[in-house]
């Protein structure tokens, strides 16, 4: 059994503010609701950036000030299956830049697939997969010779807490050196209207992302959550730009943990927050790059103006 997943749920349920981290979603079941909630009418984000990534990659490549003849590695943290990032391998691939693609992922299984995708469909790419959790890979940038762009899409960043973020920001711009390149994909702060849909779709998909958490807890550490007892709340706030979603218990019950030997109470209404997606502007982004050498160079956004992918320069 995973000690940190134990203690994070321990720590999490034990606050004053219930609490259960949101990096935890991606079992199995999660890993497949959310390419569901990938593909729903309501997630606006994907579709915002694949249109960047594909109609915009002429413009990225020059943002990136790239040269055909001097070789660079293209390393993408929490690369998933690469549907976006295939759009811009094909656009270096015809054009004979020199390059190797090094994907990380926390998932064995997706470097798999991507690896014999990126074979099949551009045979010609270099491809060196890395397993692990890109926090800790990131150390390992730093023993390379030659120019490094990093990719971090999918509004990754915005599952982090601002402090989180900005750990995250100043351990990437320690292990890059001056000219290396992040492209990181933010979606912008917008209405309510739009964006809280994108975390209450119709068909309940989300609620059942968010649910599944509580199954895994039950699955793994031999709890008893009635799952049927809990609500999902999700919540955006249009000022600050944070959608936050939780799940509120229907009734006053008690849930027993047993690899934990406890026992948790939840009043009616009680919430448990599970997690932040934080939206973005230039300012936002600006406070979180503050007192690292990462300067924003360049900013892509889709056609409707909801996504952006901002190149970072290190100095
Ligand atoms: C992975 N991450 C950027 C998603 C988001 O939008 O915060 C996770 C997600 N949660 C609910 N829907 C999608």
């Amino acid at each position: 059994m995973n000690k940190n997943f134990q203690k994070d749920i321990d720590l999490g349920l034990s606050a004053l503010n219930k609490t259960l981290p949101s990096k935890y979603f991606y079992d199995e079941i999660g890993d497949a609701l959310f390419v569901e909630i990938m593909n729903m009418p309501e997630y606006y984000l994907t579709n915002a950036e694949f249109d960047i990534f594909k109609n915009q990659n002429q413009q990225l490549i020059k943002a990136l000030k790239l040269e055909n003849n001097n070789f660079f590695e293209l390393v993408e943290l929490g690369a998933g299956d690469g549907t976006k990032t295939k759009q811009l391998l094909k656009a270096l691939d015809d054009q004979n830049y020199n390059f190797k693609y090094a994907p990380i992922d926390i998932s064995e299984n997706a470097l798999i697939q991507l690896k014999a995708s990126v074979n099949n469909e551009l045979p010609r790419i270099q491809i060196h997969p890395r397993q692990g959790d890109y926090f800790n890979v990131l150390a390992d940038l730093k023993t390379s010779a030659h120019p490094i762009i990093v990719l971090f899409l999918g509004s990754n960043i915005g599952n982090l807490t601002d402090a989180r973020a900005k750990e995250f920001i100043q351990k990437l711009d320690d292990n890059l050196k001056t000219g290396d390149k992040v492209v990181l994909g933010v979606d912008l702060i917008k209405p309510k209207s739009v964006v809280l849909p994108a975390y209450n779709d119709a068909q309940g998909i989300t609620k059942r992302f968010n649910l599944n958490l509580l199954t895994r807890i039950n699955k793994e550490l031999g709890a008893d959550f009635d799952i049927d007892t809990f609500e999902h709340q999700p919540e955006y706030n249009e000022e600050e730009g944070i959608a936050r979603s939780f799940l509120v218990s229907t009734k006053d019950q008690i849930v027993s943990i047993k690899s934990l030997d406890k026992a948790f109470t939840f009043k009616k209404g009680e919430k448990i927050h599970m997690e932040t997606s934080r939206k973005y502007n230039d300012l936002i982004l600006n406070g979180i790059l503050d007192g690292s050498s990462l300067k924003i160079s360049d900013r892509l956004t889709d056609s409707q103006q909801l996504f952006a992918d901002y190149i970072l320069e290190k100095l």
